[in-house]
């Protein structure tokens, strides 16, 4: 068996040895990036690098970064997908020798002293050309030269990435599949048939385009690069010969503690079994989240409200196996013992952790209360009904409407399968098409909600981004000035027209407060300072009193935006060039984002 942690380790020698840098993972949370709420692949963090902005490690950069994708939620709990993953990945900045980039990872993928996978077993693919880009016959001929036998020309669809939203760099990709010598499905049989003969290991990706604007046309980049990644757990899997994800380690090992306390097997049914890895999967994304640094807790938006569908998922899962919720703890525990000492920031929140986690699962058994009672108002009601009903002859069926399933879901966060349940406990159906049909109605309005600020934040790189970027520099230090040095940034959200900034904060601003914090950056503006950037070790920078939530984000060197003397802190760039380009700003709203962490958005007028 080759575990993770041998591959991480054979990563890191490897790119290392070919003059990589090794660069820190970055937060779950991404920075500055409205158009995603989670990091979602090891290039999220590294958006403004592909775009031009000079990288401080340099040009060749390696790392580990853990990635959360969520739109595969449904499908947890089948032998492949996680919410949650660590993804291996090096890149070019600036620069794409395909050749040489396929020569690596068939280095990596085939030598003895790394993965040792045998090249008859390996097959790859490549794009096949369309409006956008050509065929791609360099990474062809690359390949072939390496000696892989099986390559394949693939769609668009299959071999072209970019980020979720739409929006960024993106290109052509070539992808590397490890065949399990299981006979071919078809004459045509190739790795887009999921007939399991392929199974993917990794992505080359030639970021030689971007989209600036969803929906727009790919355009070339000026300065093309190569941005790669390896599904960690995936590859274990694969390399190992084991069906499931949920087969080896750290995920193994939560099954089996799981088998040791539930009072289902399992293996006893598909449904139990779905529970176990659902559990599994769940808390684990629930502990990545929760232990970032960013400090994200359940709420009813954004990241929070996907961290409160984990957990309430989880402990519905708990329920269909009989296992008690308070295992949960030693749960989070066997993950933080294994995720810790990759992730010192995990390590650290493991009682917060452990907190948040109990507090949600609390919520949730509160609210599962409130529904049981909502249910029988809407039982009592449809009784009511068929006794009017019966003296004009009307008959009323025992269902319960899909809009009542739908509310009793949605209001009270009641568990589908329950609400089925109980009415058969008590003699009635459900609306099951009516329920989806209101699930999809919701959803279509919640997606049309949420299209509308896929507008592209930092990730656009922009000058209007760039100034209320510079903004959140001034308004950090005026908070900083009035509160204290224990206030700090929680997360950012910018979009060319406003910025958003979470920090912590005890109490909520008065109005007062509010004015002062205006007036201090309005001050700054008006003194026309220069933004200057100096590069140096993180040491330099903590020993140069700069600010900064993630010191080792970038590895060893680091970035340090000033603006004039009145703020200095670690951070990626860009920058307004000089305070008098902000022209103005305006504190439209302070709130709260969550216990103990306050909001404010802001414009530029
Ligand atoms: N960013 C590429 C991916 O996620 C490597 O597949």
């Amino acid at each position: 068996m080759i575990t993770d942690s041998e591959i991480k380790e054979k990563w890191f020698k490897f790119f290392e040895k070919h003059g990589f840098k090794r660069i820190e993972n970055a937060s779950i949370i991404p920075e500055n990036d409205p158009t995603v709420l989670f990091t979602t692949a090891g290039m999220h963090p590294l958006v403004p690098y592909l775009l031009g902005e000079k990288h401080p490690a340099g040009n060749r950069l390696c790392n580990v970064q853990r990635c959360i994708r969520t739109g595969d939620i449904d499908e947890v709990g089948d032998d492949a997908h996680l919410t949650c993953f660590e993804m291996l990945g090096n890149w070019f900045l600036g620069d794409c020798p395909k050749e040489e980039m396929i020569a690596l990872s068939f280095e990596f993928l085939t030598s003895k002293e790394y993965l040792g996978i045998p090249k008859e077993r390996l097959a790859a693919s490549v794009f096949a050309g369309d409006e956008t880009a050509p065929k791609d016959e360099v990474a062809y001929s690359a390949w072939k030269k390496c000696g892989v036998e099986n390559v394949f020309y693939l769609s668009k669809e299959h071999n072209w990435w970019g980020l979720g939203a739409g929006t960024g760099p993106c290109g052509p990709d070539s992808e590397m599949f490890y065949d399990t010598g299981k006979p071919k499905c078809s004459p045509n049989c190739n790795p887009s048939c999921d007939c399991g003969k392929y199974l993917e290991i990794w992505n080359d990706v030639f970021m030689q385009y971007k989209v600036e604007k969803a929906g727009e046309k790919a355009v070339p980049l000026a300065r093309p690069n190569i941005d790669t990644g390896l599904g960690l757990e995936r590859a274990v899997c694969v390399l190992n010969g084991v069906k499931s994800v949920y087969d080896s380690g750290v995920f193994k090992d939560v099954v089996d503690f799981i088998g040791t306390k539930a009072a289902e097997k399992y293996d006893s049914s598909e449904k139990a079994k779905r529970s176990y890895r659902i559990i599994t999967d769940h808390l684990r994304t629930s502990m990545f989240i929760l232990g970032d640094l960013r400090g994200v807790v359940p709420s009813n938006v954004g990241q929070g409200y996907v961290l409160r569908r984990l957990i309430r998922r989880a402990v519905n899962c708990a329920r269909n196996i009989g296992l008690d919720t308070k295992y949960f703890a030693d749960i989070i525990d066997i993950f933080v013992d294994k995720h810790g000492v990759d992730y010192p920031d995990i390590a650290g929140n493991r009682q917060f952790v452990k907190d948040e986690l109990s507090k949600e699962v609390e919520k949730f058994s509160k609210a599962l209360e409130e529904g049981h009672k909502e249910f029988e108002k809407v039982i009592f009601g449809i009784e009511r009904h068929k006794q009017f009903a019966a003296q004009s002859g009307e008959v009323v069926e025992n269902v319960i409407s899909g809009k009542a399933c739908f509310r009793l879901y949605d209001t009270f966060g009641f568990p589908f399968e329950l609400t089925k349940e109980l009415a058969k406990e008590r003699g009635y159906d459900v609306d099951e098409a009516g329920f989806h049909a209101a699930f999809e109605e919701h959803q279509e309005k919640s997606r049309t909600a949420s299209a509308g600020t896929f507008k592209g934040g930092l990730a656009d790189n922009s000058y209007e981004s760039a100034k209320l970027h510079t903004a959140t520099h001034l308004i950090m230090a005026g908070l900083r000035k009035m509160f204290g040095p224990q206030v700090m940034q929680k997360g950012s959200n910018i979009t060319p027209e406003r910025l958003r900034i979470d920090f912590n904060l005890d109490h909520k601003m008065t109005p007062e407060e509010i004015a002062e914090v205006e007036k201090f950056v309005n001050d700054a503006i008006s003194r026309q300072l220069d933004v200057t950037c100096q590069e140096m070790s993180v040491k330099e920078a903590k020993a140069s009193g700069a600010v900064g939530v993630f010191e080792n984000k970038y590895g060893d060197v680091v970035k340090v935006y000033s603006v004039g003397d009145v703020s200095k802190e670690i951070c990626g760039g860009p920058h307004a060039k000089n305070t008098r380009d902000l022209h103005h700003l305006k504190i439209v709203k302070e709130e709260s984002s969550s216990a103990g962490i306050r909001r404010i958005k802001a414009v530029l007028d």
